[in-house]
């Protein structure tokens, strides 16, 4: 079974979120316009809307993570589901041998409804949405170097409140592509929201070798690059996931790939700056850039929230008819 037939249901709606690849502009578009009618419950007085009551959502973080956990975690409560997030270095399957597939089943005992899967190993979630009930939806929130679709919808979602027409954006992503679950998420986004023109920046040692298949413009030269972009996404470092060294050292990366005033300058006067997060100041970006005018990265972060509610809503079958249903 494809990727795409795994994440749709038999009439073709929303089941498992694990890739963006195979969806169409439609799909991708709706989570988009779902997300606008759920962007203003965080400002509310009541954060609540009433589309989940009922259902029971587990958040099995097998990696570190800080936004995508916490962000799901309040996407889930401000939909009304009930949310229990698993703390993996103190279960069954760290300490006392117990199988992935024995503890999915246990879970599966208690009823819920939804599974939100971060983990260190490719694939992972698509392992796991082949392997639950039918009735249960997965959601990957990163797997491996693979994917982080709902990263990547942030993104897209933050691109269009700023920017609107994609089909007229040039959008630069810098940093550590070889490693970036996100860079590959965002791309198959941009490319099927018919973005202008995407390019990728960053020196050899890091582009991974296909990636010119994607349909992306790839550059080595960060001036070059950045020239006349409306969007510049960066990168961390992933440290964590490379074998050898790949860069001769951070100070000279930040060099000749850190975002400082001076490089953006190249970008058009309105670009945006953008990073899914954690930064590291002085590695890939300049403080002044990641805290100035131009940086949406935490618009990025609470856009995060909107956009996890109406991909949760719709993979559980509730779409949210009308604002005042999804604000209600
Ligand atoms: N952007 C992102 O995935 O951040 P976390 O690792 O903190 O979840």
């Amino acid at each position: 079974m494809t990727a795409s037939n795994l994440q749709l249901d038999e009439q073709g709606r929303l089941h498992h979120f694990l890739t963006i690849e195979g969806f169409n502009r439609r799909i991708l578009t709706e989570i988009l316009d779902n997300a606008e009618g759920f962007a203003t419950v965080g400002s509310k007085q009541m954060k609540k809307a009433p589309l989940l009551r009922g259902k029971t959502i587990v958040n099995l973080f097998f990696e570190t993570s800080t936004r995508t956990r916490t962000t799901f975690e309040l996407a889930a409560k401000r939909l009304s589901a009930d949310v229990v997030t698993i703390n993996i270095a103190q279960s069954a399957v760290a300490n006392k041998g117990e199988s992935l597939l024995d503890m999915l089943h246990n879970l599966e005992a208690m009823h819920c409804d939804m599974f939100v899967v971060r983990h260190g190993e490719s694939g992972a979630a698509h392992f796991i949405a082949r392997h639950v009930a039918p009735h249960i939806s997965v959601i990957n929130a990163g797997d491996g170097r693979h994917a982080h679709p709902t990263q990547a919808m942030l993104d897209m979602f933050t691109i269009r409140r700023h920017k609107q027409n994609f089909a007229d954006l040039k959008v630069a992503i810098v940093g550590d592509l070889m490693h970036s679950r996100v860079a590959r998420s965002e791309i198959h986004a941009l490319t099927t929201l018919g973005t202008g023109e995407v390019r990728v920046i960053a020196p050899k040692t890091l582009v991974p070798p296909a990636v010119s298949t994607l349909g992306v413009h790839v550059f080595h030269d960060l001036r070059e690059g950045l020239r006349d972009v409306d969007v510049v996404i960066m990168l961390r470092l992933q440290r964590e996931r490379m074998e050898g060294a790949l860069i001769p050292s951070e100070q000279e990366y930040y060099h000749l790939y850190g975002l400082t005033e001076e490089k953006l300058a190249y970008a058009k006067p309105d670009a945006i700056v953008m990073h899914p997060g954690p930064i590291n100041r002085g590695v890939e970006i300049e403080s002044a850039v990641a805290d100035g005018p131009q940086s949406v990265i935490l618009e990025q972060v609470s856009n995060g929230i909107a956009v996890r509610m109406a991909v949760m809503a719709m993979a559980l079958g509730r779409q949210p008819g009308t604002e005042r249903e999804a604000q209600a």
